[in-house]
C-alpha cells in the first residue's frame, strides 16, 4: 500500500458463517481506508447483516482472519466492539424512554466518563435537543433513526457500521441523515453503510455488491457500471445479481 495512503480501517479476508452447514458469507474480502463511505449493497438474504456482526466482533466467523481499525478480529473483537459503531437494521431502542433517557442508558451501558455532557453533545450534533423529552415510540421514522445514529456515536466510535439505517424513512429525512454521514466521515470517521437505495449508492465514496454471500464487484461507483458494462448503479445491481445467480443459486 502507497505509505502516504490511509491506514485500512476494514482489511479482512476470507470470512465465512455457515449455519446448518449452509454458508451464508462464502470467503467474502473486503478493504476500506479509513475516513472512506463504502455503501454495501446486496439483495435481501445476500449476507450484509451477517457479515456486519462479524465485522464488529459479534459473530465469530467459522473462516477468516483479519483486522478492524488495526485490531486483529478473533483475537482483540472486545477492542474492536469498543471503538466501533453499529446500527442495527431494527430499531433497538426504548420505545418507553425519551430521546434523551435513551441516550443516557446507552451512555451508562458503556459506562462513558462524563455522561451528562456526552449526551448534551450527542442532542446538539443530531438537532434532537429541542425533542430530547418527547418518546422514542412517538417519533417518525426519520427522527428515530437519528436517535440510533446518536446513540451510536455516543462512545466516539472510529468506525460506523449501519445496517439500513434509512429503510422506510421519508426522502428529506434520508438527506439529512447522508448530510450527517458525510460530516462524520470528513472527519475522518470510517463508514459501512448497508442500502437497498440507489441513490444512497451515489453518494458513497466506494461500493461492494454480495449476493449469495459472495462479493459481485468492489469499487468507486463508475468502476462498478463500468465493469459491468452497465448503464447504471441499478443496472449493475441488476446485472451482477443475474450473473452471481447463474453462478450460486
Ligand atoms: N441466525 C441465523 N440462523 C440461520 N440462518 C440465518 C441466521 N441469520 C441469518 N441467516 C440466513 O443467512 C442469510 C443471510 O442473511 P442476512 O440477514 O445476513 O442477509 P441480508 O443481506 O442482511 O438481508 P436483508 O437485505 O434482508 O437485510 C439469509 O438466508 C438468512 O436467512
Ligand atoms: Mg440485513
Amino acid at each position: 500500500m502507497n505509505p502516504t495512503a490511509a491506514p485500512w480501517a476494514i482489511d479482512v479476508t476470507g470470512l465465512t458463517k455457515r449455519y446448518a452447514g449452509r454458508p451464508v458469507v462464502d470467503s467474502i474480502s473486503i478493504q476500506l481506508q479509513a475516513g472512506r463511505i463504502c455503501g454495501f449493497l446486496g439483495p435481501n438474504g445476500s449476507g450484509k447483516t451477517t457479515t456486519i456482526r462479524m465485522l464488529c466482533g459479534l459473530l465469530t466467523p467459522d473462516a477468516g482472519e483479519g483486522r478492524c481499525l488495526g485490531l486483529d478480529m478473533r483475537r482483540e473483537a472486545a477492542a474492536i466492539k469498543r471503538q466501533v459503531g453499529y446500527m442495527t437494521q431494527k430499531f433497538g431502542l426504548y420505545d418507553d424512554l425519551s430521546i434523551r433517557q435513551n441516550l443516557d442508558f446507552v451512555a451508562r451501558l458503556f459506562e462513558l466518563p462524563q455522561r451528562r455532557a456526552r449526551v448534551d453533545e450527542a442532542l446538539e450534533r443530531l438537532g434532537l435537543a429541542t425533542r430530547q423529552h418527547q418518546l422514542a415510540g412517538a417519533l417518525s421514522g426519520g427522527w428515530k433513526q437519528r436517535l440510533a445514529l446518536a446513540a451510536c456515536l455516543l462512545h466516539q466510535p472510529r468506525l460506523l457500521l449501519l445496517d439500513e439505517p434509512t429503510a422506510g424513512v421519508d426522502p428529506k429525512a434520508r438527506r439529512e441523515f447522508w448530510e450527517q454521514i458525510r460530516h462524520l466521515a470528513n472527519e475522518g470517521i470510517t463508514v459501512l453503510v448497508s442500502t437497498h437505495y440507489m441513490d444512497e449508492a451515489e453518494r458513497c465514496d466506494e461500493l461492494v455488491y454480495i449476493a449469495y454471500g459472495h462479493v459481485l464487484a468492489q469499487g468507486t461507483a463508475a468502476e462498478i457500471v463500468a465493469t459491468a458494462g452497465a448503464t447504471d448503479l441499478e443496472d449493475a445491481f441488476v446485472r451482477l445479481v443475474g450473473q452471481a445467480q447463474d453462478n450460486y443459486a
